[in-house]
Order: C-alpha cells, then structure tokens, then sequence
C-alpha cells in the first residue's frame, strides 16, 4: 500500500497573491485540495501527509497528516518523509500541480510495483526547440538540444521507500538545495529512475495565467462530471 506526500510549503511569490500558493482559491477549493481529493481516488494510498508553511499546520485538509515544510522544496519532502507512517511506494507530488488525475497516480505506482526502478517520474515530451544560454545576463545561445531526446519532468514521483529515504538522508543541505527535482537524487547515487508517460496538461501552477487556465480546465471537468445537469 502506499504513503503520499504532497509539498505545499512554498511561498509561491510569482503568483503574487500575497498568499502561500497551495491556498489560493481555484475553481472554488484551495488549490491544495484538488491534489488530495485525486489522491484520495486511487485505492492503493493509505495516508496523505501535508507539508505546509509552519504558520498554516490548520490548513491541512481533513484527515491528512500535517507537517512543517522547510527552506527547500526537497527539505519539505524529507520532513513529510519523516512524518509518514508505513506504506511502500511513496508518491511525491506538488500541491503547485492540482490537474494530476487519479489514473496518473494509479500508473506510476502500478508501474513502480510490476519494474525493478527505484523510481518511476511523470514526464510529457516537449513541443517547444529547447536552447541553452550560458550567462542568462547576455542571452548568446550556447547550445540547441535534441528536442526528441527530451522530456518535462513533472510530479508524481512514485519512489521505493528505501531508496527515498536513504538519498534524502545522505543528502547535504546543499544538495536538497540543488534539487528540483527529487529523482536528481536517485540518479546522483547510481539508482534507476524510469518516465512515466503525462502529458503538458497536468500543468504546474507558477503565474496568475497559469490559474486562469487551470480554472478553466477543472470548471469543464465539474460540467463533464456533472453531466450538464446545472
Ligand atoms: O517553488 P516551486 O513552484 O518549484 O514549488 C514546487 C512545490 O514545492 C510547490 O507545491 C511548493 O508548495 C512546494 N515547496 C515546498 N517547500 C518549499 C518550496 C516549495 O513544499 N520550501
């Protein structure tokens, strides 16, 4: 069975609501919710743990486990981590991505199970030339990238507990730091890390233009869901 972590410890300044992202209100819920309520949708997860900002532990939806998040967004991992109780895989995944369906979250742990990877990540290809600039002060290409070799990381991140546990526990504080992701930490240390087939709709929440698109997508879920009813 298994444990999910959902960070929402992040300040989320970019979308300048003066408010911690994970609460601003999307399509009527915090946006915090839409996560648990999809998590709460696949059978195999037996608990849910919740890394807030210290000041917003009252926060935690009902019946999720509420913990302090910390400076880094891989330091709110390794403190959900801590407060978890028992369950094998443990699925990552962003408050910051409220789009993530309960199929999603059902694949990866589904595919973590059945393989020999220590973790198992979301990724969709990329549609857009991706080029490198060296000093982001002048701007002069350095590099054009193979646009079909690539692929956007998002979460969930379905990991072996173990292997989690012990990466996070040899990491630096610089290291958690350096991590945007916590797979890097996985591949650092010699492990497996397979993609897991997404795709760009399962989008992550960083601008205002951001929500509005997201509002957007969930109000025609609710329709769908709803069966036009109203
Ligand atoms: O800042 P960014 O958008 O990359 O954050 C990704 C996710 O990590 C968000 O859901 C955010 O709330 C969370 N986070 C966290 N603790 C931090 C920084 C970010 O839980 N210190």
């Amino acid at each position: 069975m298994a444990v999910a972590l959902i960070v929402a410890a992040g300040r989320g300044e970019r979308l300048g609501s003066g408010r911690p992202k994970a609460l601003v209100t999307l399509a009527g819920r915090p946006l915090l919710e839409w996560s648990v309520a999809a998590l709460r949708a696949v059978p195999e997860v037996t608990a849910i743990v919740v890394a807030l900002p210290a000041g917003e532990l009252d926060a935690a939806p009902e019946g999720t486990i509420a913990v302090a998040g910390g400076e880094t967004r891989s330091e709110s991992v390794k403190r959900a981590l801590a407060a978890a109780p028992g369950g094998d895989p443990v699925i990552v995944h962003d408050a910051a991505r409220p789009l993530a369906a309960p199929e999603l979250f059902a694949r990866g742990v589904a595919e973590i199970e059945s393989g020999e990877a220590d973790a198992v990540i979301a990724a969709a290809p990329v549609s857009d030339t991706i080029k490198e600039v060296v000093h982001e002060d002048d701007l002069t290409v350095s590099a054009t990238l193979t646009r079909s070799r690539l692929w956007a990381v998002q979460t969930p991140q379905i990991f072996r507990r173990a292997a989690l546990g012990r990466v996070l526990a040899e990491a630096t504080a610089e290291d958690l730091a350096a991590a945007t992701d916590d797979a890097w930490l996985i591949e650092r240390a010699g492990g497996t890390v397979r993609l897991l087939r997404s795709d760009p709709g399962n989008l992550k929440i960083t601008t205002p233009h951001d929500l509005r698109i997201a509002e957007l997508v969930l109000a025609e879920r609710l329709e769908v869901a709803d069966g036009g009813r109203s």
